[in-house]
């Protein structure tokens, strides 16, 4: 890998042993991928901490979090102090919400371990948006613009809705990025990489949140990596629908981008999306496709009587929690199930000020923020059977939760908090 005078400067070891760790790691990263270079970055998203589940007990041994961030923000077993980021970098989701932590079941210990790992954030200057969608509270990089972010659903609406360049990066070299302004050019950060591989003829009309969630769980399980390409009719998809066909295409497969001609900004035409080369294949998406992906999404689900439903899987927009307080305004969540609804934390501050929380609560539901069941592994005591609008949560929340998990629309999800029950169908 060719290194630039001030790349080799800090691989060197002259701006201090934490960017030393974190240029070693990037060079041996990049060489491992074939990169030839290292490109700039200004726009990190990342996990910092130990609040998460599996970092806990590593933490309370450790002794400190500069402890934890060199072992596994930079690979490094030897704790080195780390110093200010010099990327803008955002924080992705944490291990519970600060204001709900005692009804998701957190210890006080954890709480405490949160507390310590947000002042350690701030005082390297991480931005603690606390969301798997920081494109909806004001990290929105622009076409072209390189990124080094963590998680896939963010990762595929980065470069897909915004042709803004990211692979799907992990904690250590998002880590090392975030200290150093450099990630590896390869993958997505190269224009050749970015062209369609299938083309997709969507037959029918994909219009709920639930819908775009089953196109995308059905294209990632074909396509896998690839980067498919949709021929469709049909009215425009908004950016709660993209999030959620996004999420869903990365869940079954490894979907970082897709085009979708006259709306992201990299396809003009089918043919410009394609860089003017043959597909792959050519697939199609019609009703035994959508059946077969809503059959998947509920196979592990059984009991009707649902206990617990989860909307905001990635993270809800404004107009997702506006949405939901209307189908709840002046209802009640049955007395033996629980309603969490998440976003981002800046969402949930204007959801405060619009009343929606108190709609919400009222209603006996929470607004929630800063972490999801799966990732957080945060839930109601007692859950055997959940309900989400999600594909993703619904896909994770079996394997990594034990519960059996009903997939259906926003509605049906609502409705059966509500009621208690699953009357969920395909319509
Ligand atoms: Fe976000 Fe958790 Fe879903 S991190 S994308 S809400 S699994």
């Amino acid at each position: 890998m060719r290194l630039t005078d001030a790349e080799q400067a800090m691989l060197d070891g002259r701006e201090g042993p934490a960017k030393q760790k974190a240029m070693d790691l990037l060079v041996r990263y990049g060489e491992a991928l074939g990169a030839e270079r290292l490109v700039d970055t200004n726009n990190v998203c990342t996990t910092v901490g130990a609040s998460t589940p599996f970092l806990r007990d590593f933490a309370a041994k450790a002794g400190g979090l500069d402890a934890v961030f060199s072992e596994f923000n930079l690979d490094s077993p030897e704790a080195v102090k780390i110093p200010h980021a010099k990327a803008f970098t955002c924080q992705l989701i944490q291990g519970l919400d600060p204001d709900h932590w005692q009804e998701q079941g957190v210890s006080p210990e954890v709480h405490a371990l949160h507390g310590r790992n947000e002042a350690f954030s701030a005082d390297i200057g991480i931005q603690m948006l606390n969301t798997c969608t920081p494109y909806q509270v004001g990290n929105v990089p622009v076409k072209g613009e390189h990124c080094a972010w963590m998680e896939s659903s963010a990762v595929v609406y980065c470069n897909s809705v915004l042709g803004a360049r990211t692979n799907t990066e992990g904690r250590e070299s998002t880590g090392a990025a975030m200290l150093t302004g450099k990630i590896p050019d390869w993958g997505l950060h190269r224009a050749e990489n970015r062209f369609g591989s299938h083309v997709v003829e969507v037959e029918l009309d994909v219009e709920s949140i639930m819908d775009w969630g089953l196109l995308g769980y059905h294209l990632g399980e074909v396509v896998q990596e690839g980067v498919p390409v949709l021929k469709r009719q049909g009215r425009v998809p908004d950016l709660s629908r993209l999030k959620h066909f996004g999420a869903a295409a990365a869940t079954s497969g490894g979907v970082e981008m897709y085009h979708i001609p006259g709306v992201t900004p990299e396809a003009d035409s089918v043919a410009g999306a394609l860089g003017g080369r043959r597909p792959q294949a050519t697939l199609k998406y019609g009703a035994a496709e959508r059946a077969r992906a809503y059959a998947e999404l509920n196979a592990n689900a059984k009991d009707t009587k649902v206990d617990f439903v989860m909307l905001g899987c990635p993270h809800s927009s404004l107009e997702q929690v506006w949405h939901a307080c209307k189908l709840l305004e002046g209802k009640r969540i049955h007395a033996n199930s629980h309603l969490w609804i998440f976003a981002p934390r800046a969402i949930r501050e204007v959801a405060d000020r619009n009343r929606y929380t108190r709609i919400i609560t009222d209603a006996g539901a929470r607004l929630m923020s800063d972490t999801c069941p799966a990732l957080g592994q945060v839930m109601p005591p007692g859950v055997r059977v959940a309900a989400t609008d999600s594909a993703k949560q619904s896909h994770y929340l079996p394997s990594i939760m034990g519960v059996q998990t009903w997939f259906g629309s926003t509605e049906d999800c609502i409705q059966a908090a509500i009621t208690g029950r699953w009357q969920g169908e395909l319509r």
